[in-house]
């Protein structure tokens, strides 16, 4: 299939452009480098010997992203682009409404005039905001957002079964992320925080790296295992694979809206991620326990069933795997 990937050169659009091209599909990557950098194309050129199309173009540019539809004539959207930083969200609103927003009606507007019926959604766990019970399913209430970036991905999910509902013949797969981290083990792709980096993975390397002093544990008195946070951390290119999946699922349908809880099903708490990344790597991290983060909710991970079943997928890396990944990418990063 050819497949527009928006925000094809990000953390997980960057695994997931490798991991179609490595299935036979075509990725036309659209993408503004808000937060990417142009480099990691030539990489994945590196990884896959395919030097994947790419139009630097905004999402919120409806007359740009038309034309790119117009020269390609894609059978499918996998759609990455947006806005993603939940303490971010909290200090710029209006950025992430117009931007996630604006940007999935675009998507969608374009792909009707244009005849495009499949659309795999890049959604987050955060829908759920802080559940009653643990692990979740696809079935469990979704409660007020938290952030306004986990209210866009709401509101974006709505937008989608909404549309769906008034075009028929059109495919919807939502995937709502757990917390993905990791990278490739070729190390020639992986995350690029833009300054301090506010996720648990990338603030661990760069101080295993030096580049940071010290990891603060924001909060170890939650109701948990051992006081702190408590997450579900899955692989990137676990999670790419998913969005292989589910796109040549669309293809056989007409009509359908799946939603998949992407998640490795294991809860890990921080202090865990910390003991099981000093083991892997031999590096010792210099933390110290801190205050809680405004709007952190004290645990959530995945019940998986349904994706391991409708998708007969399941993650190949564990929590270890991905953190030696993400050490490998950060060493390089540093030559
Ligand atoms: C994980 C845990 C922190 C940094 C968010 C979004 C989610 C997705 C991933 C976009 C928490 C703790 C963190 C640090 C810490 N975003 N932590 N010290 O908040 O679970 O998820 O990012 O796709 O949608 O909601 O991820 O990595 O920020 O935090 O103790 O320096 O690590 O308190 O418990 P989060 P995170």
């Amino acid at each position: 299939m050819k497949i527009i990937v928006t925000g094809g050169a990000g953390f997980i659009g960057s695994h997931t452009v490798v991991e179609l091209i490595a299935r036979g599909h075509e990725a036309i990557i659209v993408d503004n480098f808000s937060n990417s950098q142009p480099f990691i194309i030539d990489r994945i050129k590196e990884i896959t010997g395919v030097s994947p199309k790419l139009y630097q173009v905004d999402c919120t540019d409806k007359k740009a992203l038309k034309q790119v539809f117009e020269n390609e004539k894609p059978e499918g959207v996998i759609h990455f682009a947006a806005s993603k930083a939940v303490g971010e969200s909290v200090l710029k609103p209006l950025l992430y409404y117009r931007n996630n927003l604006t940007s999935l009606i675009n998507v969608l507007e374009i792909m009707k005039e244009e005849k495009v019926n499949n659309i795999v959604f890049s959604s987050s766990c955060t829908v759920y905001g802080s559940p009653d019970v643990i692990p979740v399913t696809e079935k469990t209430p979704i409660k007020k957002a938290e952030s306004p970036y986990g209210n866009t991905k709401q509101i974006d999910e709505q937008i989608l079964t909404d549309f769906q509902k008034a075009n028929p013949l059109f495919n919807v797969s939502i995937l709502r992320y757990f917390n993905p981290i990791g990278a490739h083990p070729t190390g020639k792709i992986g995350e690029l925080p833009i300054g301090t980096p506010n996720n648990l993975i990338p603030f661990i390397t760069q101080t295993a790296a030096g580049i940071r002093k010290q990891l603060t544990i924001f909060g170890d008195t939650y109701d948990t295992k051992d006081g702190s946070c408590i997450r579900d951390y899955i692989h990137v290119i676990d999670l790419a694979i998913t969005h292989i999946k589910a796109i040549e699922k669309l293809k056989k349908e007409n009509g359908i809206v799946d939603v998949y809880n992407v998640g490795t099903g294991v809860g890990s708490s921080v202090i865990e991620v910390i003991e099981s990344f000093e083991e892997a790597t031999k590096q010792k991290l210099n933390f110290r326990i801190g205050n809680p983060r405004e709007g952190d909710i004290s645990a959530i991970y995945a019940d998986n069933t349904k994706i391991v079943s409708e998708l007969e997928w399941k993650p190949k890396y564990n929590l270890k795997d991905a953190l030696v990944h993400a050490w490998e990418w950060q060493k390089k990063l540093q030559k």
